[in-house]
């Protein structure tokens, strides 16, 4: 199909310094978990988006010099020559295509710890390093050595980026990330030498690093600033005013400003906290402060809103992070007039918590996230059906619509059934909650793609029982019957559950979801710690409960600490009243009263409650399955070749958990017995030879 001529405007090229960008689309730095630990797999993930159609694609965080690096986090590392062939890897991969391909030089000052390089720290002005687990390490001032030091590692750098084949060099001044922001905001910035004081004089190493950086390579490469828009930490941190009056003062200084909000959590705000194009406000009307290129973020999916972002001239060019992630054909959809066959990101930050948890990042909307390289997953292209010919997929949550998806994509005659009366399972009811509404993508893009599919019938309100499948015959039946909220308080506290007298009214998860509401004074006990308790306590305080959350954990919902939500749940929940108690895990139910006891010193107290809600664990709903793995001497004559469990039914998790199980499922469907053998690729660390 033709493009929409209103998106005509995302397509035109764009100048930035010395290079050209062919479209409007700009894939801005983002880590994945990789880094330099899996850089194949991070090179192809980028060359698959140069294929989806990104105009400029950057790597994540590139650590510029050994004095500053923030492990235990993976990101790049550019330390000497050793690291050139597995950056050019990546700058290849997305040349490939067409592509400009950028690289992000990190300097992390205040908020590197050096746990692995060992080096002292080096800051504008001594002070605790400031990084997520508050290290208990010092930066020490730099001298004016230090800093022409600094300028040298610069100019190094971007020659080394230059020799491995990047065209845009950005130089980190954002999320509170990167030195030049730490010299830019006075609150780590006391300095009262000429790098100190005015904004002029806390702007001088950003110019000379440019203008040096320029000089070295500025004829064939771009040199793109990344500023946050307002710090966002407190009275001393710089205003958005102040970025203005930075970059009216500097205006001609970069090719390219690149505009993030401003800490890393504002700047990804997730759905449940932040809308698409969050950042606005902040960003318009600094086109009107530079002849150069602005281009800025704010989890964009729907091109009529970045449409109006370059009509309205509020920005040059749209960045993309997570958009890019969940969908990355995305500018190709646009431009082949297929925006509804778009798998739109739904903002829950799964994918950071890959690089919060220095694991592999996977993605809720696209399980191929990471495993382009890895398991070879395309994310637009799977095999053709291998010799069977039909599959029953029983259960149409996040596990079951992929695999639904992914089979009919390939060729199989696929029967989707489900007991309800929706297609989404978890998704349908979870959308419901406050803030979720955005996650129920998950079931519109997968009911739209399989509305497409000739080869896939859905059946609803059809609850299948072991004789019906054994009866249908179908060559592989998957059940992917999700899970449910246990109500007796066994989880991570509890291995069994704790007294309970019945005195109180106890309700779970689904309960709520399902409408049955407690009223009064009511407890809930976070064992799970994600995101369900945080969420029922506001749900709980919209129907007009009094609220307390008791959790044993040291933060509400700890594990969001991952997608980094953490800060925005618990402002939230004290916004409305809640009343947080943390260390402390339900002890017992008595007498109409919940007991508590403190996780370190089993202290114990003791409250009244009208009802107790358990966000505890999940378990698998996989009675259907034990049902037909008792009979498994019967599937053969039914002509029944395999039964597998998936997703939350064989084990509740995070939805792209089930995304990924479903895909999997799908994609090793027919495919060879690899035995024992390991189910993907890696790299292992090459040995020198001393
Ligand atoms: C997984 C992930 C990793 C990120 N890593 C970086 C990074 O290395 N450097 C950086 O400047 N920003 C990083 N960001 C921030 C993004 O570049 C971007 O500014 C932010 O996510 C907002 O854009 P979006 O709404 O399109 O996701 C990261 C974001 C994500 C989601
Ligand atoms: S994990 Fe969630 S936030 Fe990240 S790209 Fe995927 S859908 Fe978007």
């Amino acid at each position: 199909m033709a493009r929409d001529p209103r998106y005509d405007i995302l397509f035109e090229p764009v100048q930035i310094g010395p290079v050209t960008a062919k479209n409007r689309f700009y894939q801005v730095p983002h880590c994945n978990g990789g880094g330099y630990r899996d850089p194949s797999a991070a090179a192809r993930m980028r060359g698959i988006k140069a294929e989806g159609g990104w105009s400029v694609i950057f790597t994540e965080q590139n650590e510029m010099h050994h004095s500053s690096e923030i492990s235990p986090y993976i990101e790049l590392r550019l330390w000497d020559d050793d690291d050139l062939p597995m950056l050019a890897k990546m700058a290849d991969a997305i040349h490939e295509y067409d592509a400009l391909a950028g690289t992000q030089l990190a300097y992390a000052g205040i908020n590197g710890p050096n746990l692995y390089s060992k080096e002292i720290p080096l800051a504008p002005t001594a002070m605790p390093i400031r990084t997520y687990t508050s290290d208990p390490v010092s930066a020490r001032a730099m001298t004016k050595r230090d800093i022409r030091d600094l300028r040298r590692w610069h100019r190094n750098a971007c020659l080394r980026a230059k020799a491995a084949g990047f065209d845009l060099i950005c130089l980190y001044a954002a999320h509170g990330h990167g030195i030049f922001q730490h010299f830019l905001s006075t609150a780590t910035n006391q300095r009262s030498d000429e790098y100190g004081g005015s904004l002029e004089n806390r702007s001088r190493l950003m110019r000379e690093v440019v203008e040096e950086c320029k000089d070295a390579i500025g004829d064939s490469c771009a040199i793109t600033l990344r500023l946050s828009l307002v710090e966002t930490i407190g009275e001393l941190g710089f205003s958005n005013s102040e970025v203005r009056d930075l970059i009216e003062m500097h205006a001609e200084l970069p090719d390219l400003w690149d505009l993030a909000h401003g800490t890393w959590a504002d700047c990804s705000g997730p759905s449940r906290f932040k809308e698409e194009a969050a950042q606005q406000e902040l960003v318009e009307g600094i086109k009107a402060l530079t002849p150069r290129p602005v281009v800025g973020v704010g989890r964009f999916t729907s091109p009529d809103v970045m449409v109006r972002q370059i009509k309205s001239n509020i920005l040059d060019m749209i960045n993309y992070a997570r958009p890019s992630i969940a969908e990355p054909f995305s500018p190709r959809r646009i431009d082949e007039g297929r925006v509804e066959d778009t798998r739109e990101c739904i903002g829950c930050n799964i994918c950071i918590s890959g690089d919060m948890t220095m694991s592999i990042s996977r993605c809720t909307q696209n399980p191929t996230f990471m495993e382009e390289w890895r398991k070879g997953w395309h994310p637009e292209n799977i095999e053709p059906r291998g010799d069977s010919e039909t599959v029953l997929v029983v259960g149409a949550g996040p596990a079951g619509l992929e695999a639904a998806r992914a089979l009919g994509k390939r060729g199989y005659q696929v029967v989707l059934a489900e007991a309800g009366t929706e297609l989404g399972g978890r998704v349908v009811r979870e959308r419901k909650l406050p803030g979720l509404s955005a996650w129920g993508r998950v079931a519109d893009y997968r009911e739209y793609q399989l509305s497409q599919m000739a080869n896939v019938d859905i059946y609803l309100d059809s609850e299948l029982g072991a004789d019906d499948i054994l009866e249908f015959g179908f060559e592989h039946v998957v059940l992917a019957t999700g899970s449910s909220w246990r109500a007796d308080g066994v989880s991570r506290r509890h291995v069994v559950p704790p007294p309970n007298d019945d005195s109180l009214p106890l309700f779970t998860p689904d309960d709520l979801m399902a409408g049955k509401m407690p009223d009064g004074k009511v407890v809930i006990f976070d064992d799970d710690h994600y995101y369900m308790g945080g969420v029922v306590a506001e749900l709980l305080v919209e129907q007009g409960c009094e609220v307390t959350l008791l959790t044993p954990a040291a933060h509400v919902s700890q594990w969001s600490n991952n997608t980094l939500e953490q800060g925005a749940i618990h402002a939230r929940l004290v916004e409305l009243g809640v009343d947080i108690v943390l260390n402390r895990a339900l002890s017992g139910i008595e007498q109409g009263r919940v007991s508590s006891e403190c996780v370190f010193s089993g202290r114990a107290d003791s409250m009244p409650a009208d009802a107790v809600v358990m966000v505890a664990s999940r378990v698998g709903n996989d009675a259907l399955w034990q049902a037909l793995v008792a009979r498994e001497d019967e599937w053969q004559d039914k002509g029944i070749k395999s039964i597998k469990l998936i997703g939350d039914a064989e084990s509740p998790a995070p939805i792209a958990w089930a995304t990924y199980a479903g895909h999997r499922y799908a994609r090793e469907l027919d495919g060879p017995d690899i035995g024992d053998a390991l189910p993907f690729r890696r790299e292992v660390t090459q040995l020198k030879n001393d």
